[in-house]
């Protein structure tokens, strides 16, 4: 089957014979654009092909043509052949002529092809010793595109649902300056060598790496490593301009890197292997410096001065721990000498008694029992724990394991409101006991028996009550199903699919109308929700409904958003831990994720996740606050509302919610936008948008779910500020993005900016 546009290396000089594919061949060697992912020549044979031979390996050699195009010109093709007596016939620098039948070759249904000429005949010299000039990727050289990996990607890489369409299907027409896998699809077959290469992750069991380059890059972290972030586009940015170092041709071994590593320029051949695009180096990378600066502990400890109005929380997965795990008194003493003993701790991956035996034990008394006492040993704190044992192997994880979610918290900070311990299959309930908050069971789960929560971990919910102040906090610890059977970045199905979403949806849901059900009995609740939600926080179709009515902890606390990173995956750092807090917390709310894990070398860490610490006031009500008092800064008859610094995305969801008002008012000098998030809001929501330059020109807009608003964009309706009123729902979450230079500022009720 041929596709309408098509491919492959080309100034590869094709046999006379096949003179239309000639014509196609010289047509696009000379556009940068016109070309897709495969070549519509696959299953033909190809004759008297011409190139420079630029590397070789055990199972091939690779061709780069002699007469160069431009930059992304098809001009290079991998020569499949493990033929010794094929390979002993050609070297690096090498021009060669030969025969062979072109291919598309790819070991999955979910895998991109990777072009090749196959069982390659009549290999003839024409000289050798010849330059080799890698293609510079890098400062002076090309810049892989920053944001989205395909033109296929509706809505955005996070989208779902996932595979809508595929590459292969499609064969969309590359566009290497915007796209990441056009880019890495465009120089397929090449050598080149990228520049100040940093690596971002941990190699896997085969050494591979991925790294960055001495390009332009987005979500740069503090340490050197790639965070996910929304982009300026207003989608999910998974950094498009990173690649993976493969197996070194000659057969040598990559380093051992970690986060912010920096490594020697790495010259090789771009090529596709298992799901990525993958630079395959001539010779491994030799480590330059490595980052040996350690995480400190925790700042955020109870305060002397307010220690009764104070709530301190940690959030831990420990990674499979049982109690005689060899990592759990390191895990101990991160707790005590990093974490610093905080009043509550959410931990998930808590094993049975007997860790991974599969002998139908439940209990977990003497795991934790063994962890809450090396706890001791660090720190003279003493922890009592709860958790509610799962339905042997009900639960999913490690075989046998068991693993479940459980509170520590510190008797003498807080108590377990009416302790009334849930069966593995009762449900908890939010109910008012004479005016005050109670549970039915209390620990309990959410809703055991629902079919959201098969085969994976329920939610333990437990009603807390302050020693000193009295007050009560409703602690919720989760571990949603992880994304185990999602399909690569670079793979075919686009959007890629996210593993078993359909479930964190469902979980998430679950988990909002029991937060809905407390925050009805009392909007003035203290709900902490918190734990290993397995999702990125970008991930709007996941997060949407817990949003009307929890924050992040790390949007309350403005955490800048390259470093909201809990978890290191691929080329991503990312957020999978994440704490939600009910509006009475809000106000002052502050976190801080510790990398004990992901910042030391591999052979150093405790657990794949990195664990938490936050801080939030429990006495003073924030969830009706007064509505703001005009400021000294007026629009119209508007004054401006309260929000806090206003250049990372979200900021203005709080507010929205926080005040329970109808309108959210921005003033800044530059574009803003904006993006609405719940499904359920279509058409109920309009953005109200105003330019400090013009400020009585205002503008709203109507918007669709996931559109993009650009100010200056002419979607909008203008109206004047006398037209509202505007239809801000309380409930509405918004993602209010400011575009440009830093240059705009929010003012607040209090006219400090
Ligand atoms: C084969 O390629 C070489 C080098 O490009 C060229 O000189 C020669 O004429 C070609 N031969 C045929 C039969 O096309
Ligand atoms: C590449 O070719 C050279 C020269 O023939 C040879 O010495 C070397 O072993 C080859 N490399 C590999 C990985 O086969
Ligand atoms: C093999 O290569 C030589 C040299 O390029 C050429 O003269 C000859 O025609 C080729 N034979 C075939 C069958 O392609
Ligand atoms: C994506 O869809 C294609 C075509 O229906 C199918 O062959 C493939 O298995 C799907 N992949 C995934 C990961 O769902
Ligand atoms: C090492 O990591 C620390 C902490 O993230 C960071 O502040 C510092 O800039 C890093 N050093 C280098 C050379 O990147
Ligand atoms: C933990 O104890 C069990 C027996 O209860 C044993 O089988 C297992 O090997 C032990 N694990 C470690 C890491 O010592
Ligand atoms: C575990 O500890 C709890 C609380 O101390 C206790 O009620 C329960 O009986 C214990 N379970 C086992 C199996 O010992
Ligand atoms: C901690 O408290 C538990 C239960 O109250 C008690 O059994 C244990 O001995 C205490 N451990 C230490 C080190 O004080
Ligand atoms: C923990 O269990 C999970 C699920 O079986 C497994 O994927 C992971 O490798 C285990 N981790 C360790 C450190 O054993
Ligand atoms: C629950 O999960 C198990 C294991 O994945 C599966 O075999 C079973 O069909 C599922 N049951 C329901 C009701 O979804
Ligand atoms: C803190 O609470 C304790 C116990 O309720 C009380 O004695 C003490 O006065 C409180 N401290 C402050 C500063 O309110
Ligand atoms: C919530 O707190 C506000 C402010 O303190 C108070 O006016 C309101 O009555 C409280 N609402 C409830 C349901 O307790």
């Amino acid at each position: 089957m041929l596709h309408k546009s098509w491919i492959l290396l080309l100034p590869v000089v094709l046999a006379a014979e096949i003179s239309e594919l000639q014509e196609q061949v010289a047509h696009v060697s000379k556009t940068r654009k016109g070309t897709a992912f495969q070549s519509p020549f696959a299953g033909q044979s190809v004759t008297n092909v011409t190139g420079l031979v630029t590397a070789n390996s055990s199972s091939g050699f690779w061709l780069s043509s002699t007469t160069p195009g431009d930059s992304f010109s098809d001009d290079a093709i991998y020569v499949y052949s493990t033929s010794k007596a094929v390979l002993a016939q050609v070297a690096p620098g090498d021009i060669v002529t030969l025969n062979g039948k072109l291919s598309e070759y790819r070991s999955s249904v979910d895998y991109l092809f990777l072009t090749e000429i196959a069982s390659p005949t009549n290999i003839t010299k024409l000289s050798s010793g010849n330059t080799i000039t890698p293609v510079i990727v890098g400062a002076g050289g090309l810049h892989p595109p920053t944001q989205q990996f395909s033109s296929l990607d509706v809505g955005g890489v996070l989208a779902v649902p996932g595979n809508a369409s595929q590459v292969t299907n499609a064969n969309p027409t590359r566009d290497p300056t915007k796209y990441g896998l056009d880019f890495w699809e465009s120089l397929s077959g090449k050598l080149v060598k990228i520049t100040s290469p940093t690596a971002i992750s941990y190699p896997n069991s085969y050494k591979d790496f991925w790294v960055r380059g001495d390009w332009p890059v987005t979500g740069l972290n503090q340490r050197g490593g790639l965070t996910i972030t929304m982009g300026d586009d207003g989608l999910p940015d998974l950094n498009p301009e990173t690649v993976v170092i493969g197996a070194p041709l000659d057969g040598t071994k990559n380093p051992d890197v970690w986060m912010g590593s920096t490594v020697t320029d790495i010259t090789g051949i771009v090529t596709y292997t298992f799901g990525f695009y993958t630079v395959l180096p001539l010779t491994a990378p030799t480590v330059i410096a490595h980052n040996e600066t350690l995480q400190g502990p925790t700042t955020l400890t109870v305060p002397a001065d307010d220690a009764n109005c104070t709530l301190t929380f940690g959030d831990y997965n420990v990674e499979n721990m049982t109690w005689n795990s060899t990592h759990l008194p390191l895990a101990a003493s991160q707790v005590g000498d990093y974490l610093k003993t905080p009043d509550l701790v959410f931990l998930q991956e808590i094993q049975d008694d007997t860790g991974p035996t599969n002998d139908g034990v439940v209990s977990s008394n003497r795991t934790l029992q063994t962890f809450v006492d090396a706890i001791a040993s660090h720190s003279n704190v003493n922890y009592s724990f709860a958790y509610i044992p799962p339905v042997d192997g009900q639960d999913g994880g490690e075989p046998g394991g068991n693993i479940r979610p459980a509170f520590l918290y510190r008797p003498e900070r807080l108590k377990l409101v009416n302790p009334n311990y849930g069966g593995s299959l009762d449900k908890t309930e939010a109910v008012n006991n004479n005016g005050a908050l109670g549970l039915t069971f209390n620990p309990g789960r959410i809703d055991p028996t629902n079919t959201a929560w098969n085969a994976t971990r329920k939610p333990l919910v437990a009603l807390f009550e302050s020693v000193a102040s009295g007050e009560q906090i409703v602690a919720i610890n989760v571990h949603m199903s992880s994304k185990g059977g999602s399909s690569s970045i670079h793979g075919n199905p686009r959007p890629p699919v996210n593993g078993v979403v359909d479930k964190r949806i469902a979980q998430v849901k679950l988990l909002a109308d029991f937060v809905g059900s407390i925050l009805t009995l009392n909007a003035n609740a203290s709900i902490i929700a918190s734990g290993d939600f397995n999702e990125y926080g970008q991930t709007d179709a996941v997060y949407g409904s817990l949003r009307t009515h929890l924050l992040d902890i790390d949007e309350a606390a403005g955490i800048p958003k390259e470093e909201r990173y809990t978890y290191v995956y691929d080329m991503n750092s990312q957020q999978l831990d994440h704490a939600f807090i009910s509006p009475k917390l809000q106000h002052g709310a502050e976190v801080e994720h510790l990398h004990v894990n992901n910042w030391v070398k591999y052979s150093a860490r405790t657990s794949d996740h990195d664990p938490s610490v936050s801080r939030v006031k429990i006495c003073t009500p924030q969830s009706n606050p007064p509505e703001p008092t005009c400021s000294t800064r007026q629009i119209g008859n508007w004054c401006a509302a309260r929000l806090p610094t206003f250049n990372n995305l979200s900021t203005c969801a709080a507010r929205a919610i926080n005040y329970n008002v109808p309108r959210i008012r921005l003033i800044a000098a530059n574009a803003f936008l904006a993006r609405v998030v719940p499904p359920s809001l279509e058409s109920r929501v309009r953005i109200y948008l105003a330019d400090a330059a013009m400020i009585q020109d205002m503008v709203t807009c109507s918007v669709k779910i996931g559109a993009s608003l650009n100010r200056e964009g002419d979607t909008c309706l203008k109206m004047s500020e006398e037209s509202g009123p505007f239809e801000i729902s309380s409930l509405s979450v918004f993602q209010v993005r400011y575009l440009g230079e830093a240059i705009g500022k929010l003012i607040s009720s209090d006219g400090r900016p």
